[in-house]
């Protein structure tokens, strides 16, 4: 059943050109990776992490090789198309938080919803939901300028799930945090992976994700170059303790 994997890449190459010369950015990439995993993409600095999270979130398109998405083969979508489709399955989470500095923590998770036919309670209800899941209901109100780093990025992860998408794709998602902050937000997207089943593909370089993560997916020089399972949370927490 299509279903089966959330992400299905079969064979896909990514080039890109630079003045006369082309980069190979991933070279004939095959992945699979099931419906409600937390899985991780590791790899040295210009690997192809990102350009592979890129593709699978349908914000850039393979040069060749087929992507199946939530069950759609994205790669032969219009851009009308795929942006209707990013919306219903697709939650971003960036580094660097990207929230609109003018608007509230409110507003700033409101704004997918402004895309859909709900109404302005129904949103209400869907944002204030998000921001309780993150654990920032008492910050509504705030500025981004008024959050610390670990706060902004739970309100750009409330602004992810909303729209209540089939996945989350993080790139780096605790590369600007300290510690405490990190370990904080890994273990909310652990919460968001066992808790509400989100398929969940994170880009990082950071060893402590390891731990929270069911699988870590090994690039190097635009090729997968392995997936190891590892060591679940569960082995170091108790089962079932969950929010
Ligand atoms: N838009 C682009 N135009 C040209 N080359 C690009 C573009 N995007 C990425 N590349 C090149 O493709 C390769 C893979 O880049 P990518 O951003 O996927 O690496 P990464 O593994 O995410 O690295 P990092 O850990 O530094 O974020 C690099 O050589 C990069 O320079
Ligand atoms: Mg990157």
């Amino acid at each position: 059943m299509a279903q089966e994997f959330a992400i299905d890449l079969e064979n896909v190459t990514r080039i890109y050109h630079r003045d006369d010369f082309e980069i190979r950015a991933l070279d004939e990439v095959t992945i699979r990776i099931p419906a409600g995993r937390f899985a991780a993409i590791m790899g040295p600095s210009g690997s192809g992490k990102t350009t592979l999270l890129n593709l699978i979130a349908g914000i850039d398109h393979a040069t060749s090789g087929r992507v199946i998405v939530g069950g759609e083969e994205i790669t032969s979508l219009k851009e009308k198309d795929l942006a209707r489709w990013r919306a219903r399955h697709i939650g971003l989470v960036f580094q660097f938080y990207n929230l609109i500095p003018v608007l509230t923590a409110f507003e700033n998770v409101e704004l997918p919803l402004l895309l859909t036919p709900l109404k302005k309670a129904e949103r209400r209800e869907h944002v204030e939901t998000a921001l309780r899941v993150v654990g920032l209901a008492d910050r509504m109100n705030h500025y981004p300028r008024q959050l610390s780093g670990g706060q902004e990025q739970r309100v750009a992860i409330a602004r992810a799930i909303v729209a209540d998408p089939t996945i989350i794709a993080a790139d780096e998602p605790t590369g600007d945090l300290d510690a405490r902050s990190a370990e904080e937000i890994l273990t909310l997207m652990r919460e968001l992976n066992r808790q509400f089943h989100k398929t969940i593909l994170m880009v990082t370089h950071d060893p402590r994700a390891e731990r929270f993560v069911d699988t870590v997916y090994r690039v190097d020089k635009g090729s997968l170059i392995g997936a190891d399972a590892v060591a679940q949370a569960e082995a170091v927490r108790p089962a079932g303790a969950g929010l």
